[in-house]
C-alpha cells in the first residue's frame, strides 16, 4: 500500500513513518518544506503524482498558546490545511486519517468522553482542530478522525523534554496540580493508528495510553524515573496563567477502537520504556551527566 504522511518529521509523524514502513507500506513523507498543507496546488500536484491509497494527516500548528496570538495561522494550517488535504486526497481516491486532540472538549463532563459527546473547545487551537475534523468526516472516500492526548516520544519535544530543559535552568519546577492529562507514547499511538487504518474506513476514534495523571504528578514521576533531584512545586492553574485556556480534565473513552481490537497499554508502562530508551538524552538536557554510556538514538531497527 502507498501511504502519504503529512508532518513526517514531527513527534508523531516520525513514528508513523517508521510504523508504516514496518507494516510493509511505501511511504511518501510530505515535508512542510516540499508540500505546505496551506498550499492547495502543491498538495494536489504531489498527491496526484504519488497517488496514495491512504493519507495520514499528522501535520498541524500545535502551539496551543501561539494559536491565541495568531489564530489566522492556526486556522490556515489546522482547518483549511486539512480541507486541502481532504480535497487532494479525494481527487486520487485516497482515504484520510486525521490526528486530532482531546482539546476539542472542555473537560466539564465528569466522565470519560465518548466519541459522540459534544465537542466544546475552550481555545483557538481546539476550535481549529475541530474544524479540521468536520472536513475529514465529510471526506467522500472515507475519513478517520483519531483524537489523542498529550504526546511524548523520541521524535520531538513532548512534556518530558520540555520539563528537562526547564530543569537545566536550575531552581524548582512549578507545575499545575489541578489539571489532568493522558500521557500518550507516540510509538504506541503510531502503531494503533496504523492498525486502525487497516480495520475501519471512517469514523471517530479515541486513542490514548490508558490512565490519566495531574501534570504535577506526571512531573514527579519523570524526575523520579530519571533519578533527578529537582523539586516539583505543585500550583493551581489559576496561579500558573497561560494565554490559552485549557480543560481541567479530559479522559477519552477508547471503547470504539477497542471494539475493533485496537487497544493501548497503561501510560506509565510506556513512560518506563521511553525513559529506558531516551533517559540519557533527557538527563543531559536537564544538565546532568548520564551514569552509563549513552544508548540514545538506538531504535532497534
Ligand atoms: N503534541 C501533543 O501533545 C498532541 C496532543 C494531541 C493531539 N496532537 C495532534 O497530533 C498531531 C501530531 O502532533 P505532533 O506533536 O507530532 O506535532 P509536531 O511535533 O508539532 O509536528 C507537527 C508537524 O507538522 C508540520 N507542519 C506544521 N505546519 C505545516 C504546514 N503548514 N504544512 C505542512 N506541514 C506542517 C511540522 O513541520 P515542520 O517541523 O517542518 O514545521 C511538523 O512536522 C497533530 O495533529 C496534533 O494536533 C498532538
Amino acid at each position: 500500500m502507498k501511504v502519504a504522511i503529512t508532518g513526517p518529521d514531527g513527534l508523531l509523524g516520525t513514528e508513523l513513518v517508521r510504523e508504516c514502513i514496518a507494516a510493509g507500506a511505501t511511504v511518501d513523507p510530505l515535508l512542510e518544506s516540499e508540500c505546505d498543507v496551506t498550499d492547495a496546488d502543491a498538495l494536489r500536484r504531489r498527491l496526484g503524482r504519488v497517488s496514495p491509497e491512504l493519507v495520514i494527516h499528522a501535520a498541524a500548528y500545535t502551539d496551543v498558546d501561539g494559536a491565541e496570538a495568531d489564530p489566522d495561522r492556526a486556522y490556515a494550517v489546522n482547518a483549511f490545511g486539512t480541507f486541502h488535504v481532504c480535497r487532494s486526497a479525494a481527487a486520487v481516491g485516497a482515504r484520510v486519517v486525521y490526528v486530532s486532540t482531546d482539546f476539542v472538549f472542555d473537560g466539564s463532563l465528569g466522565r470519560p468522553y465518548a466519541t459522540d459527546d459534544e465537542p466544546r473547545p475552550l481555545q483557538v487551537y481546539g476550535r481549529t482542530k475541530l474544524a479540521g475534523e468536520l472536513y475529514v468526516q465529510g471526506h467522500p472516500p472515507g475519513g478517520i478522525v483519531v483524537r489523542t492526548g498529550s504526546l511524548f516520544g523520541p521524535g520531538g519535544a513532548g512534556f518530558p523534554d520540555r520539563l528537562c530543559a526547564r530543569a537545566a535552568e536550575g531552581g524548582s519546577l512549578t507545575v499545575v496540580n489541578d489539571r489532568w492529562c493522558s500521557p500518550t507514547y507516540a510509538p504506541d499511538l503510531a502503531k494503533a493508528v496504523v492498525a486502525l487504518a487497516g480495520k475501519a474506513d471512517s469514523g471517530v476514534f479515541h486513542l490514548t495510553n490508558v490512565g490519566s495523571v495531574t501534570w504535577s504528578d506526571y512531573a514527579l514521576r519523570l524526575m523520579d524515573g530519571l533519578g533527578l533531584e529537582v523539586e516539583v512545586l505543585p500550583v493551581s492553574a489559576k496561579e500558573y496563567a497561560s494565554p490559552a485556556p485549557r480543560p481541567a480534565r479530559v479522559e477519552l473513552d477508547r471503547s470504539a477502537a477497542e471494539g475493533l481490537g485496537v487497544a493501548m497499554r497503561p501510560w506509565d508502562e510506556a513512560l518506563a520504556e521511553y525513559l529506558d530508551r531516551c533517559g540519557d538524552r533527557l538527563r543531559r538536557s536537564a544538565g546532568r551527566e548520564p551514569d552509563t554510556p549513552s544508548n540514545d538514538g538506538v531504535t532497534g531497527e
